[in-house]
C-alpha cells in the first residue's frame, strides 16, 4: 500500500482531529495526580469525548488482527509499562510517571497524541527519562521535510536516546494516520539515515518514541495488550501527529496546553 498524500480537505479535517486530541489531554492533565485511578481518567476522557467534543474514542474495541478488542477509551502506561496499559483500579501514587495516549475520531479523521505526566514528585532518574524522551520525539520531528527519508527520523531519535544511555523500543512504531487509525508508512524510532521512503508534502504520520531507561526488550502481559519492559526498567513515550509541509513540518496535535518544544540542539 502506497503512502496516502492528503488533500487540502483531508488536511483540514486532520487539523481539527489533532487539536481535539491535544485538548482532551489538556482537559485530563489536572486529574492526573496521586490517588486517582487510571479507570477514572478513562471515564473522564470517555465522557469528554462523547458529550463535549462529539468525538469517538478510536481505541475502544479497536481490534487489529490477532488482538482481542481493546477495552478502553485511552491507554494509561505507568512506570515500567511501555504502552497500551489498560485503565483500571490502579491508583496513581507519588512519584509514578504515566503516559496518557488518546486517539479521537472527528468527522472520520483520527487525531493521535500522548504525553507523559508525573504524579507528585518523580525521582531524578524518572524526570530525566521523561524530559529526554520528549527531546527524542522532537529530534525526530525536526528532521521532517520533503526530501528527507523516513530513516532520518529514526536515526535522529536513536542517536539521541542511546547517547543518553537509554534504549529505543523496536517492536512498536509511529504510523501514517488519516481516515484510518494506523496506515502506511511505519515510522521506526531507530534506523539509518538516508534509508526508507522519501517524505513528501501532504503525508501525515505520528512520531511516538518509546524509550527505556534499561534494556530495549519488552514483553506482553496475559491481558494481550499491556506491554512492559522485560527488565522492569522505567519507560517513557510522547506522541504527536505530524503533517509534512512544503517547508518542513506542522504539528497537528497542538492546543493551549501543549508543552513547548525543547530548545533546538
Ligand atoms: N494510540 C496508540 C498509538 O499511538 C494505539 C493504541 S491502540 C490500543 O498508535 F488499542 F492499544 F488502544
Ligand atoms: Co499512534
Ligand atoms: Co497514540
Amino acid at each position: 500500500m502506497p503512502v496516502h498524500i492528503k488533500t487540502a480537505d483531508e488536511i483540514a479535517g486532520m487539523r481539527v482531529a489533532g487539536r481535539l486530541a491535544a485538548e482532551l489531554l489538556d482537559y485530563l492533565a489536572p486529574h492526573v495526580r496521586p490517588g486517582v485511578t487510571t479507570g477514572r481518567i478513562n471515564d473522564l476522557a470517555h465522557r469528554y469525548m462523547l458529550d463535549v467534543q462529539h468525538t469517538i474514542p478510536a481505541t475502544l474495541n479497536y481490534a487489529p488482527p490477532g488482538h482481542s478488542p481493546y477495552p478502553a477509551s485511552l491507554c494509561t502506561s505507568i512506570n515500567h509499562v511501555v504502552c497500551h496499559g489498560i485503565p483500571g483500579e490502579r491508583k496513581l501514587k507519588d512519584g509514578d510517571i504515566v503516559n496518557v495516549d488518546v486517539t479521537v475520531i472527528k468527522d472520520g479523521f483520527h487525531g493521535d497524541s500522548s504525553r507523559m505526566f508525573v504524579a507528585g514528585k518523580p525521582s531524578i532518574q524518572a524526570k530525566r527519562l521523561v524530559e529526554l524522551t520528549y527531546e527524542a520525539m522532537w529530534r525526530g520531528i525536526r528532521v521532517v521535510r520533503p526530501g528527507a527519508r523516513l530513516g532520518d527520523i529514526g536515526a535522529a531519535i536513536q542517536r539521541f536516546a542511546e547517547g543518553q544511555g537509554f534504549s529505543v523500543v523496536r517492536e512498536f512504531c509511529g504510523h501514517g494516520i488519516g481516515r484510518q487509525f494506523h496506515e502506511e508508512p511505519q515510522v521506526l524510532h531507530y534506523g539509518r539515515a538516508g534509508t526508507g521512503i522519501e517524505l513528501q508534502a501532504g503525508m501525515i504520520f505520528t512520531i511516538e518514541p518509546m524509550i527505556n531507561a534499561g534494556r530495549p526488550g519488552i514483553r506482553c502481559l496475559a491481558d494481550g495488550w499491556t506491554i512492559v519492559t522485560a527488565d522492569h526498567s522505567l519507560s517513557a513515550q510522547w506522541e504527536h501527529t505530524i503533517l509534512v509541509t512544503p517547508e518542513g513540518y506542522d504539528v497537528l496535535t497542538v492546543s493551549a496546553g501543549t508543552p513547548p518544544p525543547p530548545a533546538a540542539a
